[in-house]
């Protein structure tokens, strides 16, 4: 990232210099729409991020431009000063949710850019979220910790973007360790790092380079679709909070008092927990073919049951399977965006070749490849 870029149009636009900051976008080895039901995920922080200069500029109006789009928004920070643009919304958001828990925030100024691609599942909102409730934590002294800092840029999304999400992205921008992914328990927020660095594999995101449209609109569906269950569930389990408390046999017990569709959302879900349970010890004992194993099931599991994929992804997870790819699978909300591969080093040259002509030729659109690098969280520069 051209840090200097940034710097250069604040001191163009605002006649003096701030302070950098950075959040970065995430991948998840495993464990896809299980953070809102209360269950695990594996996510790690990348080496791609979104950057802000940022200063007090000692009036009630927040001057922002984005370096990326070349737009420029004026906005104050009273309950009735929502943007109209989609990026503002979220700086907005961000201080409207630290404004609510207490903080008192005043105006800045921000030139803010990044490398995280957008709509490829690598969660650049989170990323813009978290660098911007990073910054201006830490610029006005709010001392809010990164688990609220994480819980502030979710609140975002419910309140100022529309999107239910859970909790994951948010977290794994706040609290990324270089060469580490994180075991996160998204109910209790209990999380332990996990070092990977998988011997004699790659990993690697192809990004179909598609976004589906109503991606925001069918996630907050499925996510209606598992509390409709956990709904029916606890009528006779009443120790039933989330998908994350039921089983498969209570699932069984409901399967006509939920809608099929339902029925086979919430399937998924609890079999997507319980992958994941097992997926630490594997990585322990460096058996990556088995994780690997674990991500196709997850890859089937998204298409069919969940029914998040796409005729793109599932192009992409088949040719991973016909190159002896070790494990493949969509990643992130679905609709478009990346698959995520382990691959094994001999292979990949050959895989990378093979994906890039074949969905080229298919669907006319040039995949991006990106080589995962697991690096750091939220910091100033
Ligand atoms: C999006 C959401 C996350 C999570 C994933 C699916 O990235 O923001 O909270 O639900 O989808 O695992």
């Amino acid at each position: 990232m051209e840090l200097n870029l940034i710097q250069e149009k604040f001191k163009s636009l605002f006649e003096t210099s701030g302070d950098i900051y950075t959040s970065p976008g995430r991948i998840n080895l495993i464990g896809e729409h299980t953070d809102y039901n209360g269950g695990f995920v594996l996510p790690g922080a990348i080496d791609k991020a979104m950057y802000c200069d940022i200063k007090p500029n000692g009036t009630d109006t927040v001057r922002a431009f984005a370096l990326d789009l070349e737009e420029y928004a004026e906005f104050g920070l009273g309950e009735n000063d929502l943007p109209a643009k989609s990026w503002a919304k979220y700086i907005y958001g961000v201080c409207r949710e630290m404004i609510k828990r207490g903080a008192t925030i005043k105006g800045f100024d921000t030139v803010f850019a990044g490398d995280v691609p957008l709509g490829a599942g690598m969660s650049s909102s989170a990323a813009l979220e978290s660098c911007f409730g990073y910054a201006i934590n830490d610029i006005y002294k709010l001392s809010f910790d990164r688990f609220e800092l994480a819980k502030i840029g979710q609140a975002t999304e419910h309140n100022y973007v529309g999107v239910n999400c859970g909790i994951m992205d948010q977290f794994a921008s706040c609290f990324g360790k270089e060469g580490s992914l994180i075991r996160l328990d998204c109910r209790s927020l209990e999380y332990q790092y996990v070092p990977f660095n998988p011997k004699g594999y790659r990993l690697v995101l192809v990004n179909t380079c598609v976004t589906h449209e109503l991606a925001s609109s069918a996630y907050n569906k499925r996510r209606q679709s598992c509390e409709n269950v956990v709904a029916a569930i606890k009528k006779h389990h009443p120790a039933v909070e989330l998908l994350r408390d039921a089983d498969l046999d209570k699932l069984k017990e409901v399967a006509n008092e939920v809608s099929p569709e339902d029925y086979i959302r919430a399937e998924f879900v609890i079999e997507e927990i319980q992958r994941l349970l097992d997926i630490p010890a594997y990585l322990e004992k460096g058996d990556y073919e088995t994780v690997g194993k674990k991500m196709y099931e997850t890859h089937i599991g998204l298409s069919r049951k969940y029914e998040v994929s796409c005729p793109e992804l599932d192009f992409l997870n088949d040719i991973a399977r016909e190159c002896g790819v070790s494990g493949s699978r969509v990643m992130g909300g679905g609709f478009g965006g990346c698959t995520i591969n382990l691959v094994k080093n001999e292979l990949y040259d050959g895989f990378i070749k093979r994906a890039i002509e074949s969905y080229e030729q298919k669907f006319k659109i040039k995949p991006k490849v990106y080589d995962v690098v697991i690096k750091d969280g939220a910091r100033k520069l």
